[in-house]
């Protein structure tokens, strides 16, 4: 009853927050309820990254074609766009991102990996790794949008 005559946490549901750390822990990502905030869907959290690690003019690399909500976003946002080859079976091809941070400033990456929106692709793990390698190298931060993961 209290809980119906009470504002909620502004992180939102600490209940909830706890059951996301235990599920992330699962899939072997550790984090902590502090870290975890509730969000109206899958774009408002992709829109508070984005504004967490670039600024209005800022580039960002993404997926082409990627979803067409992350377009959306960059451009309400006022960030630049770099679109990086895709496979329709494999995902962002590993090789043309590799060039395109050795030659280019870009602020961040925003990938749909596991079963891409809208090619269905869903990028094999040697694949991510070699992906997670190239951007960790280039220290460029990674927005997974993982929406349709498990
Ligand atoms: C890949 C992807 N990201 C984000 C969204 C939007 O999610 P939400 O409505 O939770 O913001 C969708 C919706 O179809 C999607 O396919």
């Amino acid at each position: 009853m209290k809980s119906l005559a009470s504002y909620e946490d502004a992180k939102g549901n600490i209940k909830l927050r706890q059951q996301i750390v235990r599920l992330m822990r699962e899939s072997r990502c550790r984090s902590r309820v502090e870290e975890i905030i509730i969000t109206n869907g899958c774009l408002e959290s992709i829109n508070l990254a984005l504004r967490c690690i670039a600024k209005s003019g800022d580039t960002i690399a993404v997926e082409s074609p990627t979803y067409f909500g992350v377009l959306q976003t960059l451009e309400t946002l006022g960030m630049k766009v770099l679109e990086i080859p895709t496979h329709p079976q494999t995902g962002i091809d590993p090789a043309a991102l590799d060039k395109v941070v050795r030659t280019r400033k870009i602020t961040g990456c925003v990938l749909i990996p596991t079963f891409s929106n809208p090619l269905g692709s869903c990028m094999p793990e040697k694949n991510k790794k070699q992906v997670y390698q190239i951007l960790s190298d280039a220290k460029i931060p990674i927005i997974e949008d993982d929406i349709y993961g498990g």
